[in-house]
C-alpha cells in the first residue's frame, strides 16, 4: 500500500515511522523543500516509550515524485487542513482513502469540501507525540487510534488500514459512530489545551491546582451542553472524570497547543473551544468559560508578532 502522510508534525513523524516499518511504501508530503530534502537524507529519529530508533520513509515536497496514494494520512494542523488537501489533489485518486486523524472539529467538512464525502474516513488517536526537531519526535502517549466513516460504513478500505496498522504496533479499532469519536475526543481537548496553553503545564499538573480544576469543570460542561443539544452520544459517562483521567494517562505530555504556544506557532483554538463558542453562539447557549480559554489563547497568539 502506498501511504502518503501530508506534514512532518509529531503525529505525522510518529505515523511515518511506525508504518514504514512494516515495509509498506510510506512517504511525506511536506511543502517546505527543504524539510523534505533533511527527512529525505537523515530519516525520522524516535525516541520515547517505543525506545531510540530510526526509520526512513520518502519524503518530498514535489506531488510529482509520489503520484496515486492508496491512503493519504493528513497530520497537518487544523487551520492547514484546507491549503494540505488542494496541495495534495494530485495524489488522490479513484480509489485513495483519506484519512484524517487531527485534533478538533471542522475537519472532514473542510476535505469533504475539497473532494467529496465519498473517501474520507475521520479518526481520533490516543497516541502522543512530541516534536524534538525537524524529523525527530517523542513517542509520548500509546494508545489506540479509532477509525470511522460519517455514513457510518465499514469498508474494505478502512480493514484493510486497520489490518496495516494493527501490523506496525498501533492498535486500531472501527467505528459506526465517528461523530460520536470525535466530539468525545473534542471535549478531553476543550478541558486540557487551552489550560495546559495558558498556564503552561504538563497535562498531569493541571490537575494539582483548584483554579485550572475549576476552569477545567466549567469548559467541559459547557462542552457537554451543546454535544447533548446536538444529540451526540458520548462515548463516556463522566466526562470530567474522563478529562482528569486523560491528564492523569498523559501527566507528562506538553498537550500539542502548549507545543503550538511553546514553538511560538498558532493554535488550533479555533477548532477546539472555538467550535465550542461559535455553537453556544448558533444555539443560544452560554459558553462564558470556551469564550474566556479562546481569547486568552489568540492573546497569546497575537503577543508573539509583538517586538520584544
Ligand atoms: O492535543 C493533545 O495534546 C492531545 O490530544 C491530548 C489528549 C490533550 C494529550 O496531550
Amino acid at each position: 500500500m502506498k501511504i502518503v502522510i501530508v506534514g512532518p508534525g509529531a503525529m505525522g513523524c510518529l505515523l511515518a515511522a511506525f508504518l514504514s516499518k512494516i515495509k509498506e511504501e510510506v512517504w511525506i508530503l511536506d511543502y517546505n523543500k527543504e524539510r523534505a530534502e533533511k527527512i529525505n537524507k537523515s530519516g525520522i529519529n524516535l525516541t520515547g516509550l517505543s525506545g531510540e530508533w530510526t526509520s526512513k520513509p520518502k519524503a518530498s515536497s514535489d506531488i510529482k515524485d509520489i503520484g496515486t496514494a492508496d491512503l493519504l494520512i493528513i497530520c497537518v494542523k487544523s487551520y492547514d487542513t484546507k491549503a494540505a488537501i488542494t496541495h495534495s489533489k494530485a495524489l488522490i485518486g479513484q480509489n485513495t482513502s483519506v484519512l484524517t486523524l487531527q485534533n478538533g472539529i471542522g475537519n472532514i467538512e473542510i476535505i469533504s469540501e475539497a473532494i467529496g464525502p465519498e473517501r474520507i474516513i475521520g479518526g481520533v488517536t490516543n497516541l502522543g507525540a512530541t516534536l524534538l526537531d525537524v524529523g525527530k519526535t517523542k513517542h509520548a502517549g500509546k494508545g489506540e487510534t479509532v477509525i470511522g466513516r460519517v455514513d457510518g460504513k465499514i469498508t474494505v478500505e478502512m480493514r484493510s488500514i486497520r489490518e496495516i496498522f494493527n501490523r506496525a504496533g498501533l492498535e486500531m479499532r472501527i467505528s459506526k459512530d465517528i461523530k460520536s469519536l470525535l466530539w468525545s475526543k473534542l471535549i478531553i481537548n476543550v478541558g486540557i489545551n487551552a489550560l495546559t496553553a495558558i498556564t503552561r503545564l504538563k497535562n498531569g499538573r493541571l490537575t494539582e491546582f483548584e483554579g485550572p480544576r475549576k476552569i477545567m469543570r466549567e469548559a467541559v460542561t459547557e462542552a457537554v451542553r451543546i454535544a447533548k443539544r446536538k444529540k451526540i452520544k458520548l462515548i463516556y459517562d463522566d466526562p470530567l472524570a474522563k478529562v482528569e483521567a486523560v491528564c492523569e494517562a498523559t501527566a507528562e505530555n506538553i498537550s500539542s497547543m502548549l507545543q503550538d504556544i511553546e514553538r511560538k506557532k498558532r493554535t488550533e483554538i479555533d477548532f477546539i473551544n472555538g467550535v465550542i463558542v461559535r455553537l453556544g453562539q448558533e444555539l443560544g447557549i452560554p459558553v462564558p468559560v470556551n469564550t474566556i480559554l479562546m481569547d486568552l489563547v489568540k492573546t497569546i497568539e497575537a503577543s508573539h508578532k509583538l517586538k520584544p
